[in-house]
């Protein structure tokens, strides 16, 4: 696999990032995971922008090669032949030679800029998505600027690993008796023909799925509604679903214990993922 490093393409074995790199030390670090269906980017620009925002939140500065994001991106795609898959980027605050909990000087400390591919065939037609997802709530313990796509993913790993023991497949984090979002993705409920999903805040990612199919939910004449809700009402609701770039639209059937609806994927889930997908390709 050709990953990219700081300007260069390189074979993975060969790439190299510094031990005092921030990223590493202190997940002084940002990134983004943008799908690949067909050999095309789905929703780059999307990414691209909350990357900006993300660097921005956090007063560091673009890498080089900010500017041709786009045709590393698609270069990736070329090299590693990917036509169903994942490009990750990451953005690290760079490895100014040391250990210090202040920044370095950007003067001298340049971003690490990283690209790598995962190439995932079967993504779209994942089988997953015919039968949903199960989900256990779990306490929402990380920090309070969720909406930065940080790297400081540990508590998240963590509430995967919880589900998994439990025999399901992720995690509703719960603040304040609501739910914020999945471990790596956002969280929505249906009623009637209501979807309902929390509203954007520094509580969650702003997901760029998310911001699609509510697009494309409006379109379709379905009725949203952008609140919180409870782990009590979504076990009570018609539907409930998760989105994110790596899995599009996918129905969660079990939450807790509890089935939710008739306890396999709702109509609404199943209509909104075949129009994402529809109108990704
Ligand atoms: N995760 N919420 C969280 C906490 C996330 O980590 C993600 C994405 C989302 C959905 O955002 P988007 O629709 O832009 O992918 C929501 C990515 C896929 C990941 O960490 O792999």
């Amino acid at each position: 696999r050709t990953v990219y490093v700081n300007g260069d393409y390189l074979p993975e074995n060969e790439a190299k990032v510094s031990i005092f790199d921030r990223g590493f030390l202190m997940a002084d670090g940002v990134y983004e995971v943008t799908s690949v269906l067909g050999g095309k980017l789905i929703d780059f620009g999307g990414h691209l922008a909350r990357l900006e925002r993300s660097l921005a939140e956090l007063d560091m500065d673009k890498p080089e090669g900010f500017d041709d994001l786009l045709e590393i991106h698609r270069e990736l795609v070329r090299l590693n032949g990917i036509e169903e898959g994942m490009i990750y980027l990451q953005v690290t605050r760079g490895a100014p030679g040391g250990r210090d909990f202040a920044f370095p000087d950007p003067e001298v400390t340049k971003p690490t800029l990283v690209l790598f591919t995962q190439n995932k065939p079967g993504l779209a037609a994942n089988p997953v998505a015919k039968k949903g997802i199960k989900v256990i709530s779990i306490e929402d313990i990380r920090w309070g600027r969720r909406d930065i796509k940080t790297v400081q993913l540990l508590y998240p790993s963590m509430g995967k690993m919880m589900a998994k023991k439990a025999g399901c497949d992720d995690a509703w984090m719960v603040q304040d008796g609501a739910v914020t979002e999945g471990t790596s993705n956002n969280a929505y409920i249906v009623k009637g023909n209501k979807i309902i999903t929390r509203q954007l805040s520094h509580d969650i990612l702003h997901g760029i799925t998310r911001a699609a199919v509510l697009r494309f939910a409006q379109e379709a004449q379905m009725e949203v509604e952008e609140r919180a809700f409870t782990i009590a009402e979504a076990q009570a609701a018609d539907e409930a679903f998760i989105t994110s770039a790596s899995t599009f639209v996918m129905p969660v059937v079990e939450i807790d214990g509890a089935k939710v609806g008739t306890g396999a994927p709702g109509n609404v889930a199943a209509r909104l993922r075949e129009i994402y997908l529809d109108e990704s390709l």
